[in-house]
């Protein structure tokens, strides 16, 4: 029965409002994805941001740490710089700096998503690649 009612309410808020749902997924796909999208396409050229899976790669070159990795995501999105990004700079002379979260999302709403990107894409120990490339 305690599970039903949990999968009801998990259905429910889902269903009901993603803004109160506490699933970093769900809160990723409403506040994120449009810009980063999940999956690789074959043609890159329409791309407007580095897609999620690049991205968490680098991140997770640079930050090992899962601790360090969420608090890192949780920050830039809020606050994006130049000097902070764990991307190359011709990502940002590609597509720009990202715009800044702020007023878009709470910062319990961006954990919740950090938290989900890093248990989700992490890899723990990194994946080395030759490339500082967000894209592959
Ligand atoms: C309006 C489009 C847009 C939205 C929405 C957006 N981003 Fe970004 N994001 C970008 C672009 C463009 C870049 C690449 C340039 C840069 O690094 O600043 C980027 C880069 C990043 C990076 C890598 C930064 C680095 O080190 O280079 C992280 C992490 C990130 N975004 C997280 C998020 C999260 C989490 C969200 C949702 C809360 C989000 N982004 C929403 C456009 C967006």
């Amino acid at each position: 029965m305690k599970t039903l009612l949990f999968t009801l309410f998990a259905l429910l808020s889902f269903t009901a409002s993603v803004q109160a749902d506490t699933s970093g997924e769900a809160l990723f796909d409403a506040k994120c994805a449009s810009c980063h999208i999940k999956v690789i396409p074959q043609d890159t050229s329409s791309l407007i941001a580095p897609p999620i899976i690049g991205v968490m790669r680098h991140v997770n070159m640079t930050y090992p740490s899962q601790k360090e990795a969420v608090k890192f995501i949780s920050a830039y999105a809020m606050h994006p710089q130049v000097n902070k990004a764990v991307c190359q700079s011709q990502k940002i002379k590609r597509f720009g700096l990202m715009p800044s979260q702020k007023g878009n999302l709470s910062e319990e709403d961006l954990h919740s998503i950090s938290v989900w990107l890093v248990k989700n894409y992490l890899s723990s120990p990194p994946k080395q690649t030759g490339s500082k490339s967000c894209n592959n």
